[in-house]
């Protein structure tokens, strides 16, 4: 090892737009000299990249914060900096709770970390940037963490004020970046050999609304589809609010956007619906599902559903329950309601016991289980087309990869792909969770 070398170690939690964000500290801290490292025992500098959409979440954070605090107390030079979603609703009270940490760094002030790294190294105080009337975006340079998949950033924040959620409150109000400088990034990821981007925001449907151009979702869309070397064209998170005909119609044209929508509903009763505030009905949201469907045949449609929130009755639950089978969804991403500090949903009266929201996450993922096989062993004996990610975790002689649709697929590594390739792979069989299959050669094709 070359002497004085430093080192970084960064550890994200929460959504893609975290995994952004944090190529982006990543990124500057390249600039500084430091490499990456995955040992935390090495490191000079460690950035946890938090997320506070729900307990658990925090949980995990403080929890690991808990055990940097020994490493600390053998080398005080190490810089431990504590960023994202929970840095900017927590702020100084993350010195309070552990004093060992250095850094506290908000969603708006990713660009402070390499002046803040410089402080702190001239002297041990406790540095805060959570200024939230600054610039939502910054021309940062990002270290990507993957080859062949790039995350692009197309908005922050969020308008929408969902009475369960805290994300207003911690990335503040919807901010769209300029298709150009959209467009130019694409670019340069394509030119560096990237097959695969997906355009993240917390509502993309609503991208544009605060621009003076005529932008919106569907011209974004249609402008990225145009540019050469990109295979897949991905995109996170829609909106049954703002979503439209004019952006579906865009998603089913543009050749290279994915036949994947990850579509939120919920929950599926409209009463609930209005106190969380979604501004849409089931029929609406029917509605949306139909035309997609019927302008993207092989569509897979995947949605987030909360139990538990304030006020679900058992026959509300049932409607939530009914509900996923008439969708028919590929998958359900379930969450149990956790109460946000500062939210509305946190204060409202009747509140879900504890056991009665287990109880219904399980019931509900026992029904959508059923749909997610049913969906996935119809897939049996077709081909996809799949970009080659590496082998599993568990088992280096399994590789996986994912359809345009996200689905995974393992197969026994037989040596015929690299990574980063597209292949075809006849599914064998359709599991819940997971497809298995193989790769089909031209030989036996
Ligand atoms: N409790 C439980 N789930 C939540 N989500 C957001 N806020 C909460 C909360 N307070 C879920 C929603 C959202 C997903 C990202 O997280 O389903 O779509
Ligand atoms: Fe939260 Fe609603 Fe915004 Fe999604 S749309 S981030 S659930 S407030």
């Amino acid at each position: 090892m070359i002497q004085n070398e430093k080192f970084y170690f960064i550890q994200t939690y929460g959504c893609q737009m975290n995994q952004s964000d944090s190529e982006h500290y990543a990124g500057q801290l390249e600039e500084l000299g430091y490499r990456q490292t995955d040992e935390l025992t090495m490191a000079d500098v460690i950035l946890l990249n938090t997320c506070c959409v729900r307990e658990t979440a925090e949980d995990k954070t403080l929890g690991k914060i808990g055990e940097l605090k020994h490493l600390k107390d053998e080398n005080p030079d190490l810089i431990i900096a504590v960023t994202g979603c929970m840095a900017q609703e927590w702020q100084d009270r993350l010195f309070k709770r552990a004093p060992h940490i250095d850094l506290v760094i908000g969603t708006h002030n990713i660009h402070t970390l390499i002046d803040l790294i410089k402080e702190r190294q001239q002297k041990k105080e406790h540095y805060l940037a959570s200024d939230m009337h600054v610039p939502a975006f910054h021309e940062l340079p990002a270290k990507r963490f993957q080859k062949f998949f790039a995350w692009i950033p197309i908005m922050n924040g969020c308008n929408n004020f969902c009475t369960y959620c805290i994300v207003p409150y911690v990335r503040g109000r919807e901010v769209s970046r300029p298709v150009q400088s959209v467009v130019e990034e694409v670019r340069r990821v394509a030119d560096a050999g990237y097959k695969e981007i997906t355009l993240l925001g917390q509502n993309v449907n609503s991208y544009g609304k605060d621009l003076s151009s005529h932008d919106d979702f569907a011209s974004l869309l249609r402008a990225v589809d145009e540019i050469d070397g990109i295979e897949r064209i991905r995109y996170m998170t829609s909106h049954p609010k703002d979503m439209n005909y004019d952006a579906i119609d865009a998603i089913a044209e543009c050749h290279k956007v994915v036949n994947h929508m990850h579509l939120p509903i919920q929950c599926g009763n409209d009463a609930l619906l209005k106190k969380m505030n979604r501004g849409y009905t089931v029929e609406h949201y029917m509605d949306l599902v139909d035309y997609a469907r019927k302008r993207i045949p092989d569509l897979v449609l995947t949605t987030d559903i909360i139990v538990g929130f304030p006020g679900e009755t058992e026959d509300m639950f049932m409607d939530t329950l009914q509900f996923l089978k008439r969708c028919q969804y590929d998958m359900a991403y379930t969450f149990m309601y956790s109460p946000r500090t500062g939210t509305p949903a946190a204060t409202m009266e009747d509140q879900i016991p504890q056991e009665v929201k287990s109880s219904r996450l399980q019931r509900l993922m026992d029904v959508q289980n059923v749909y997610s096989l049913k969906k996935n062993q119809a897939m049996e004996r077709h081909i996809y087309d799949v970009i080659v990610e590496g082998p599993t975790k568990n088992d280096k002689n399994h590789w996986f990869g994912r359809t345009t649709g996200n689905k995974m697929i393992i197969w026994e590594n037989d040596g015929s792909a690299a990574i980063g390739d597209t292949v075809p792979v006849m599914v064998d069989k359709g599991q819940t969770w997971v497809l298995k299959g193989h790769i089909v050669h031209k030989s036996n094709m």
